[in-house]
């Protein structure tokens, strides 16, 4: 008789991969099928979850929350030292009194969430993974390169440079999409006015270098996760553009990276999270930090969502490198200068855990 052990002896992560993104179902669909434990695809690495549970203990004290109200007063210069000494020490501040109202904030979770809560079979046709146009929904925006997979699912717009078209967003979250777009960016740019302040530079020198041009939002939606321990919502990773603008709900879990200890990044309602990417720390020339931060897999018995928009800069084909006002003889330049095109093709051939880019460009 011959002997064969038959082909599912052999674990195949890219079959089980495959089986799963061709299904187009996302996480959400697997936890509605009722599973009650990971499929092997989502099992982090022994090694990356060791540090799950080092979470800081001090964290209110640890990420600011600085209160924009007054912002064109004689506050302004009291707030732009706290966001650029955030930006030195941490990398992430929250802002609350930034003018975008509660109720527009909380529209914009609700139909995020409706949007990932459709039957299947409805949301299915925006499934892909080709996300350089458009609208896209998807689950791991990594899923072929990640040696795991995480708990979450996504649906993506893309703002610029040449923006999705309004009727291109499923209809049951397009009005609260394109207010939240509108007001989110009228924000970014009175915050990179506020950055430049905090680098000596002039207020208009991020939006000059086109930094408001591109953007992409991300609508997240972390499942209950029946195995919180065994896997990520997204692992630790740094935010490749210039500066992230999050919104997120009341349920919890985002930490960043400080020292050796992981900082909560607490829910607080009506305000809004701030993050440095890589660009900007290789155009601040190291003054701004560009840090890691993880989603832990939710463990609460309902979803968990999120809406982030990454600014980066427009231009792909011009060279990016320190800002040269930021480089002077004492403070020579950490960077080469490279193509932001060559940045984004190195970043999306990644696994979002793996190291971040700046190093590679590093002097
Ligand atoms: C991201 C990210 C955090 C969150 O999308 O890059 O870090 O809370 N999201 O969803
Ligand atoms: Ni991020």
């Amino acid at each position: 008789m011959a002997v064969n052990g038959g082909a599912h002896q052999d674990y195949n992560r890219l079959d089980e991969v495959k089986q799963f993104d061709d299904s187009k179902i996302g996480v959400k669909g697997l936890v509605d099928s009722g599973l009650t434990s990971l499929p092997r695809m989502f099992i982090h690495p022994k090694g990356a979850l060791s540090d799950l549970k080092s979470v800081a203990r001090t964290e209110s004290q640890v990420i600011p929350t600085i209160d924009l109200s007054g912002v064109d007063s004689d506050r302004r210069p009291a707030i732009v030292e706290q966001v650029s000494n955030a930006c030195r020490k941490l990398g992430f501040f929250q802002i609350m009194n930034h003018g975008l109202p509660l109720d527009v904030m909380n529209r914009t979770i609700a139909a995020v969430k409706g949007f990932h809560e459709l039957p299947t079979e409805v949301k299915k046709q925006w499934y892909r993974r080709g996300i350089n146009t458009g609208v896209a929904f998807f689950s791991n925006v990594d899923l072929y390169k990640a040696k795991a997979a995480s708990w979450r699912d996504t649906i993506q717009v893309k703002l610029g440079p040449a923006p999705a078209e309004a009727e291109e967003i499923p209809e049951m979250c397009r009005n609260e999409i394109v207010e939240w777009i509108q007001q989110a960016s009228q924000l970014a740019e009175i915050l990179m006015e506020l950055l430049c302040e905090g680098l000596g530079l002039n207020v208009g020198r991020l939006k000059e270098m086109t930094c408001l041009e591109s953007k992409v939002l991300l609508g997240h939606y972390y499942p209950h996760c029946p195995q919180p321990d065994l896997t990520f919502g997204i692992p630790s990773h740094t935010d490749p553009g210039v500066l992230t603008l999050l919104l997120q709900d009341h349920i919890g879990g985002l930490q960043v990276k400080h020292g050796v200890e992981w900082v909560e990044v607490k829910p607080i309602p009506g305000a809004l999270v701030v993050n440095i990417g890589d660009i900007f720390q290789i155009l601040s020339n190291d003054e701004y930090k560009s840090v890691d931060h993880r989603v832990l897999a939710n463990p609460s018995p309902g979803p968990r969502v999120s809406v982030a928009i990454f600014f980066t800069a427009g231009n792909r084909d011009r060279l990016y490198g320190p800002i040269p006002e930021l480089v002077s003889p004492e403070k020579p330049a950490l960077y080469r200068q490279f193509m932001l095109d060559d940045y984004m093709t190195r970043f999306f051939t990644k696994d979002l855990a793996d190291k971040t880019l700046t190093d590679y460009y590093r002097t």
